[in-house]
């Protein structure tokens, strides 16, 4: 059996990710699992220089899953490669750095300053909703969605991923919109724009009052999002939202997706990206699949 997948070109070993902001950039979960195994680690999202993040409370516990308002809460570019890219070239994984900016210019000048360093991929983040200026107001509409995708294309030198948000009316228009704008590959889908309100101190939960949905009450929208992606755009897709086991995963292939990336699931069971991919070995022995792509988009 061969699990290996190639998104632009990079050849990962096995098609299980982690999803940016869950995973910092892997030194907590070394001690869980064997980063060796990850066919790549997204490490959290990354600016020109350091970013406080929203006010607390930014986490809530919701029904199957979680609101967060972290607001993109980093160290900077310089810091990410002098202190965690040392780290994690240690390890035979591929790297996806995630970029956030406020303008394309900042989203450019953080994509420069890569291409120095040895990562494989930069993946796009168009797409957090809990920044006021930047993220998702780049991925909501099309002509800014594929602009911003054009500009840092045309700087990097490294294959790019563009990270895609569910908070549209639809998903189809903006990933033909990064397509046409030169995306290498999509990734999606990032949180889903929720608010919880505590009833007793007759307050939002969140001091930013909404968050971005993740866990497994996302997966059939993920899903259906990964699906009608694939059916529109002829780039690989990294698909995720809510997915903790090796079936889950299977489904997201199934549906079009050529890698997985494990996101909320790293919260509660830190070694949920190698029950993954373990559940994805002994779903094709099962069926005696030799290749991801035998099933890949077969629905
Ligand atoms: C606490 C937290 C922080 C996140 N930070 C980022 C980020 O920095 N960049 C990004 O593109 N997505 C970020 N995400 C979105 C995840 O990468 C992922 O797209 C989303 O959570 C759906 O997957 P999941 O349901 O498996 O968590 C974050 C999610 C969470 C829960």
């Amino acid at each position: 059996m061969n699990l290996e997948i190639d998104i632009a070109g990079v050849k990962l070993k096995n098609p299980v990710m982690t999803a940016s902001g869950t995973f910092a950039a892997g030194k907590e979960y070394s001690e869980f699992i064997d980063l060796n195994n990850l066919g790549a680690v997204a490490v959290k999202g990354i600016a020109t220089n350091p970013w406080l993040g929203n006010p607390t409370p930014r986490i809530a516990e919701t029904y199957g899953g979680m609101l967060n308002s972290i607001g993109l809460q980093n160290l900077g570019v310089d810091h990410f490669i002098k202190e965690d890219l040392p780290f994690l070239r240690k390890f035979d994984t591929k790297i996806i750095v995630n970029i956030i900016g406020n303008t394309v210019e900042e989203y450019c000048e953080v994509a420069e300053r890569l291409n120095e360093a040895d990562v494989d991929l930069i993946e796009l983040n168009i797409s957090c909703p809990n920044i006021k200026k930047g993220g998702v107001a780049f991925g909501t509409n099309c002509e800014s969605a594929e602009g911003v995708t054009k500009a840092v294309k045309k700087v990097s030198k490294h294959p790019l991923i563009v990270k895609l948000s569910p908070n549209v009316t639809d998903i189809k228009e903006i990933a033909r919109a990064v397509e046409s704008g030169g995306a290498d590959a999509i990734s999606l889908i990032n949180t889903l724009l929720g608010m919880a309100i505590d009833i007793h101190r007759r307050k939002p939960v969140l001091a930013n009052i909404t968050g971005g949905l993740s866990g497994p009450a996302i997966k059939p929208v993920a899903l259906r999002m990964v699906y009608d992606v694939a059916k529109t755009v002829s780039l690989p897709i990294i698909g995720m939202g809510g997915i903790t086991s090796g079936d889950d995963a299977i489904e997201f292939i199934m549906a079009g997706a050529t890698g997985v990336a494990i996101g909320t699931a790293n919260f509660f069971n830190p070694r949920a990206t190698m029950d993954v991919l373990e559940g994805i070995t002994e779903y094709c022995h099962k069926y005696d699949i030799m290749e991801l792509r035998e099933i890949r988009g077969i629905i």
